[in-house]
């Protein structure tokens, strides 16, 4: 086990009707004008945002409201954010909705914390942000994590590029988890946040580092719970005991838990951002899209991995490791296609890749430009991705 630091500080209130402690959750961190930032929508129409502005309202707080975050939110709306919240006086950032208004709502945080600094610049790490407002989170989609991950995405729509910012100045102070707000997802969305959450545990359990056997068992049992609650919450998206499931899974895989003490790979993701930056394609569908052709590149890096993936994860009770590891990643990509999601190029519409020239030029944007290198079950190089890219359009699952 390596050495590590495990630093969570978010409040997490879970269950029922929790959306109504919001007001008083604020004021005890302080918050006395707070700008609340939402999606396209969704949260007006179940009538969330009303209930979440009479709460603070009952506290005593001033807050403003600004909705319109986009999916793979945009700098250029961020920017705006935090105009609009400086000229408010905010000092606390709510995000009502998922996690392109909670990474909105971080960026605003560190915006108006550094009202000088154009908030693209730390997360092109040309500057490094020391302060940010505190943030509040009330979570309506489990997916991402980011109501108690470290990380914020922000898209750059004129440079095509996808970049997160890592810093524990993007940890909710607190994060409201009452799972009927979840109930009025679209399928796809679930799909997406199922993948979304196991990515970012096997993201983590794809690891070099040996002998971590707690970490192991946790990251373990958290996959199976959520495939068995996934396929059950998109069932029944009403189904209160699933829906529990997959929200908490979801703060538990990206909060640092799933993967302590072992270096992360985190490969898929950066694959998949690449695939977001240029596409336009929704975050989960990304990983879906590029995991089978990644696994079955990787697997001979260490291939008894996979077979303890297939044992512990799958019940694959199969003795030959090879065997044994190519069939969970066949049942895993099975488990995808189950969730209606993409798991090859051709099954995503978004997806404008077709020639191999495009495919080079891929990998060249995920490698910032032949700069960088991405993973570390299998540390991969330009060329590396330009294979995985290669192999996988032409060998589907
Ligand atoms: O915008 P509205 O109208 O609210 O609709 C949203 C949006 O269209 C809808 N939705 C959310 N809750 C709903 C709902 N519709 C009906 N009922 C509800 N209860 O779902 C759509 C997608 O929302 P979004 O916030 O984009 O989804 P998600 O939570 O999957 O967040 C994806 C973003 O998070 C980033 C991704 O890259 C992507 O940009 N990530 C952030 C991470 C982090 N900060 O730690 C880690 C992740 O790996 C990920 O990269
Ligand atoms: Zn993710």
């Amino acid at each position: 086990m390596k050495s590590f630091v495990q630093y969570t500080p978010t409040r997490i209130v879970f269950g029922r009707e929790t959306e109504g402690q919001v007001g008083a959750l604020a004021r005890q961190c302080g918050a006395t004008r707070v700008f609340i930032l939402y999606g396209g929508g969704s949260v007006v129409k179940s009538g969330l945002l009303d209930r979440v502005c009479a709460s603070l309202e009952k506290e005593g707080l001033a807050w403003k409201t600004m909705g319109g975050v986009q999916p793979n939110p945009r700098v250029s709306f961020a920017r705006e954010a935090v105009k609009q919240a400086i000229e408010f006086g905010a000092d606390f950032s709510l995000a009502v909705g998922g996690g392109s208004v909670i990474d909105t709502a971080k960026a605003l945080a560190h915006g108006v914390a550094n009202p000088d600094t154009d908030i693209w610049k730390f997360w092109n790490r040309e500057e490094t942000s020391s302060a940010a407002l505190p943030i509040g989170v009330v979570l309506t989609l489990a997916a991402a994590g980011s109501e108690m991950s470290d990380s914020a995405v922000l898209t750059n729509e004129e440079t095509h590029v996808k970049r997160g910012l890592s810093t524990d100045l993007n940890r909710p102070v607190f994060a409201i988890l009452n799972p009927e707000l979840t109930y009025t997802l679209p399928k796809y969305q679930i799909g997406c946040g199922v993948v979304d959450i196991m990515m970012h545990t096997m993201d983590r359990y794809f690891t070099p580092t040996e002998g971590n056997e707690l970490t192991d068992v946790i990251a373990e049992g958290l996959l199976r719970t959520v495939i068995k609650n996934g396929t059950a919450a998109l069932e029944n998206p009403q189904n209160y005991d699933a829906m529990s499931e997959l929200m908490w899974a979801g703060s538990l895989s990206h909060n640092g838990l799933t993967g302590l003490g072992a270096e992360k790979d985190f490969a898929v993701h950066q694959l998949g951002h690449e695939l977001s930056a240029r596409f336009d394609i929704a975050h989960g569908a990304s990983l879906s899209a590029v995991w089978g052709a990644w696994a079955k590149y990787v697997r001979p890096q260490k291939p008894e991995r996979f077979a303890q993936f297939a044992k512990n994860v799958w019940g694959i009770e199969e003795t030959d490791i090879d065997t044994a590891g190519l069939a969970a990643i066949k049942r895993t990509v099975a488990f995808f296609k189950s969730l209606d999601m993409p798991t090859c190029f051709s099954e995503a519409a978004e997806i404008g890749v077709k020639t191999e020239e495009e495919l080079q030029q891929m990998a060249y944007g995920c490698s910032y430009r032949n700069t960088r290198t991405i993973g570390s079950f299998k540390v991969c190089n330009m060329q590396d991705l330009s294979l995985i890219h290669i192999s996988e359009p032409t060998r589907p699952y």
